[in-house]
C-alpha cells in the first residue's frame, strides 16, 4: 500500500558502499529499481576504501553479474546516476564532501549498510551537515543486540528523525509468500472463523538451511541463531499469521495490529528452548575454539491472548540441516468424535504454507478411499506458485523506503516487543548441543514439543 502523499526521496545514499551486503543484495536491487523507473536520482556510496567512482562502478557490474543480470540499458543509466564519496565515517569532511554530492536533493534517502556500532556516529555525521532534516533513514538489521541496546539505539535514532521517516529492515517482510500470509487469511472469510484456539491445535515454524555459516564465523560469534533469524525473521512470519485484521491495509493499521500480537506473545524461558551447534562450527574462522553460539535454535512459544491462549507455537531455525526450506504447518484440531470407528490421524487436516522457493499453500485433508469401507487416506490440495520475475526483498523494500511507504518495515515498538519475547534466553542460559552436519538438529529439540506427530520436517 503506497503512503498517498509522501515525496520520492530525491537522492539514494548507502553507507558499506564497499561491503558485503551491497555486493550481494544493493547494487542488484539498484539496477531493478533503475530498470523500474523508481529510481532516476543521484545514488551516492560511501565508503572507507579508498576507492574512487570509477571502483564503484566495477564492483556494481561485478556484483549485478555476479548475484543477478546485467540489464545494458539500466546499468549505464545506474552508472550515470552513482557517485562515491571516501572517508572515515568519524570524520567530518567526508559529512562536507556528501553533502556536496547531494546538493539539494529533497528528502534524502539514507541507508546504513553497516554494523549497527557505527549507527550512531553516522547519524551524528549526517546532523552535523543537516543532512537529515526531511531526509528518511534505512537501518539493516540487527536493531540492537538485545532489549536494552535496542532501545538505546532508538533513542539515538529518534533524537533526529522522526519515527515516521525510520525504516527498519526485515528483509523476510519484503518476501512474496510472507506478504501471502496476510492476503490469504484476510481475503478468505472461511479461514478466519477456524482461526483460532478452538480450531488450531499448534503451529510449527522451520527455517531450515542445508549450508554453514558461510564465512561468516565472526558475525555469528555475536549473534547466534535466535538474534540473526528467530528474534526478527522468524517472529514476523508468526506476527502475520497470529495478528488480528488490520482495520485498512494502510501502513499504521498494519503495524498498529502487529504490535499488539507481538507484545501478547510470552517471552521465553529456559524450559521452552534448545540451542544446537553443529559439528564442525568452532573450527570455523573468527569462532572461538569453545564457542557457546547456537548454529540451531528450537522454542515452544505462546500467544497470551483470548485467540490464542494455550496453543502452542514451536519455531525452528538451523544451519546444516538436511534442507534449505522455510515451511509452516498449521495443524487443526481432530474431530470431536471418530464416526467411522476410525481414529482420524492427528495431522490430517492441516494448512501448510512454503516460504522459500516455490510458493506453495496446502491444505491437508481426510477423504474416503473408494470401497465399501468407511475408511480414508490423508491427501494434500496443493497450489504452487514459482516466483518468477517477482522482486527480490531488497528492491521491494527499497523502492518502498524511497517512496516513503512504511508498510513492510517494523516500528519500534514491535522491534522491542520481539527482544522482550527472547531476551530471557540469549547468550548462555541454556546449554547448547552438539548435533551432526545434515541431521535435524540435536535429539534435544523434541523435548520441546509435546506434539504426537513430533517436529514435521519439510522435504526439499
Ligand atoms: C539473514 C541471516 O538475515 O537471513 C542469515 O543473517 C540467513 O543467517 C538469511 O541465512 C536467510 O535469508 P533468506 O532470504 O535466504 O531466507
Amino acid at each position: 500500500m503506497s503512503a498517498p502523499d509522501a515525496q520520492l526521496s530525491g537522492a539514494f545514499v548507502f553507507f558499506g558502499a564497499t561491503g558485503d551486503l551491497a555486493y550481494k543484495q544493493i547494487f542488484p536491487a539498484l539496477q531493478a529499481l533503475v530498470r523500474r523507473g523508481i529510481l532516476d536520482v543521484p545514488v551516492v556510496g560511501v565508503g572507507r576504501s579508498g576507492w574512487n567512482t570509477a571502483q564503484l562502478i566495477e564492483r556494481a557490474r561485478a556484483s549485478i553479474s555476479e548475484h543477478s543480470k546485467l540489464d545494458d540499458h539500466a546499468f549505464k543509466r545506474l552508472c550515470e546516476l552513482l557517485r562515491y564519496v571516501d572517508g572515515d565515517y568519524r570524520d567530518a569532511s567526508t559529512f562536507t564532501k556528501l553533502r556536496d554530492a547531494l546538493g539539494n536533493a529533497p528528502a534524502p534517502l539514507h541507508y546504513l549498510a553497516i554494523p549497527p556500532s557505527m549507527f550512531a556516529t553516522v547519524i551524528g555525521g549526517l546532523a552535523q551537515i543537516g543532512c537529515v532534516n526531511g531526509a528518511r533513514v534505512v537501518l539493516e538489521k540487527p536493531f540492537g543486540r538485545d532489549l536494552r541496546s535496542a532501545r538505546e539505539l532508538n533513542g539515538i535514532v529518534l533524537k533526529y528523525f522522526p519515527e515516521e521517516s525510520v525504516f527498519r529492515i526485515d528483509h523476510y517482510l519484503g518476501k512474496e509468500p510472507v506478504q501471502n500470509i496476510l492476503y490469504t487469511r484476510f481475503t478468505n472469510a472461511f479461514l478466519e472463523p477456524i482461526w483460532n484456539r478452538n480450531y488450531v491445535r499448534s503451529v510449527q515454524i522451520t527455517m531450515a538451511e542445508s549450508f554453514d555459516v558461510r564465512g561468516r564465523g565472526r558475525f555469528y560469534e555475536e549473534a547466534g541463531a535466535i538474534r540473526d533469524v528467530v528474534q526478527n525473521h522468524l517472529l514476523q512470519v508468526m506476527s502475520n499469521l497470529v495478528m488480528d485484521p488490520p482495520l485498512t491495509g494502510a501502513a499504521d493499521a498494519l503495524r498498529d495490529e502487529k504490535s499488539r500480537v507481538l507484545r501478547a506473545m510470552r517471552p521465553l524461558d529456559a524450559h521452552s528452548v534448545v540451542r544446537g551447534q553443529y559439528h564442525g562450527y568452532r573450527q570455523t574462522d573468527g569462532v572461538a575454539s569453545d564457542s557457546q553460539v547456537e548454529t540451531y535454535a528450537a522454542v515452544r512459544l505462546y500467544v497470551d491472548n483470548w485467540r490464542w491462549a494455550d496453543v502452542p507455537f514451536y519455531i525452528r531455525a538451523g544451519k546444516c540441516l538436511p534442507v534449505t526450506a522455510t515451511e509452516v504447518v498449521v495443524e487443526f484440531c481432530r474431530p470431536p468424535r471418530d464416526v467411522f470407528g476410525e481414529l482420524v490421524p492427528t495431522l490430517s487436516s492441516h494448512l501448510r504454507l512454503r516460504l522459500s522457493g516455490e510458493v506453495v499453500i496446502a491444505l491437508g485433508m481426510r477423504v474416503k478411499v473408494p470401497g465399501e469401507r468407511m475408511a480414508g487416506e490423508d491427501v494434500e490440495l496443493i497450489l504452487t506458485r514459482s516466483p518468477a520475475e517477482t522482486m527480490t526483498p531488497y528492491e521491494r523494500l527499497l523502492g518502498d523506503a524511497m517512496r516513503g511507504d512504511l508498510s513492510l518495515f517494523a516500528r519500534q515498538d514491535a522491534i522491542e516487543a520481539q527482544w522482550a519475547v527472547v531476551n530471557p534466553v540469549l547468550g548462555d542460559v541454556t546449554p547448547v548441543h552438539e548435533y551432526p552436519c545434515g541431521s535435524w538438529g540435536p535429539h534435544e529439540a523434541a523435548r520441546v514439543i509435546d506434539t504426537d506427530d513430533g517436529w514435521l520436517n519439510p522435504s526439499e
